[in-house]
């Protein structure tokens, strides 16, 4: 299959130049979006690797797969910017639904997940996915191997698919973690890594699942 056009919208940020620099290392074409054009264009010219910068709305329009990588608090607006462009698209959101000040606790949506509200806020017609919220962005802009696993969930199981593969095109094993609501486990995690974070003074605490898994038939 060839590979999609990927638009890292909110690309400019910590987690999606990051994620956009592996993927463009790695040889995927990608697009950073962002609110401004001379933003996306910035940060693309900073990364290099061939990457060029577009407003998040032309960014998706352009790609085959879109990735959300936005704070919660920019979720729905950001969702609004994209909507016209998401029919049939695999959506990848990789919102984690802190809460500032209380970013320690688990704070979910009334949905239920982020990934969820994503979903409502993108409607149907957008395939979606979640993934990426337990690997620090810190971590993952060096080159340096991380043990984090990739918890991948979506209703359709061929997207999932399509998004454990980009994750190992970001040098991290993805997993599949079943259905979209089961999203909410991952997020809430995340509150509980940066709890450990500062607990017990690691550098980026990650998540692996242990045991010998065997591939499941595509
Ligand atoms: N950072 C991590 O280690 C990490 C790890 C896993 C998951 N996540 C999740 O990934 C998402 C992105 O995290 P991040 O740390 O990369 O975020 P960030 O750097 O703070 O922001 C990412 C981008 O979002 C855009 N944005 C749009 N509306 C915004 C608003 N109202 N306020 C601030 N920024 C806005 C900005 O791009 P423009 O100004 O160019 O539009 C910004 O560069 C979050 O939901 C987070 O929970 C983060």
């Amino acid at each position: 299959m060839a590979q999609k056009t990927i638009a890292v919208i909110g690309g400019t940020g910590k987690l999606g130049a990051a994620l956009a620099r592996r993927w463009a290392k790695a040889g995927l074409q990608v697009i950073i979006g962002s609110r401004s054009q001379e933003s996306a264009s910035a940060a693309a010219e900073k990364l290099g690797f061939g990457l060029t910068g577009m407003t998040n709305a032309e960014a998706a329009r352009q790609a085959g797969l879109i990735v959300v990588t936005v704070p919660f608090a920019a979720q729905e607006a950001t969702c609004a910017e994209i909507a016209p462009h998401v029919a049939g698209k695999i959506v990848v959101d990789t919102t984690v639904p802190l809460m500032p000040p209380k970013v320690m606790q688990v704070q979910l949506p009334a949905e239920g997940s982020a990934a969820v509200r994503a979903q409502n806020l993108l409607g149907e017609d957008a395939i979606l996915v979640s993934a990426f919220h337990n690997v620090a962005a810190h971590k993952l802009a060096t080159d340096e191997e991380i043990a984090c696993d990739v918890l991948v969930f979506g209703n359709a199981k061929a997207a999932r698919a399509e998004v454990v593969a980009l994750a190992k095109h970001a040098g991290l094993r993805g997993l599949h973690g079943g259905a979209l609501v089961n999203s909410a486990a991952a997020e809430a995690l995340t509150s509980i890594l940066i709890f450990m974070n500062k607990t017990y003074a690691v550098d980026g605490a990650g998540i692996q699942i242990t045991g010998t898994l065997i591939e499941p038939e595509a």
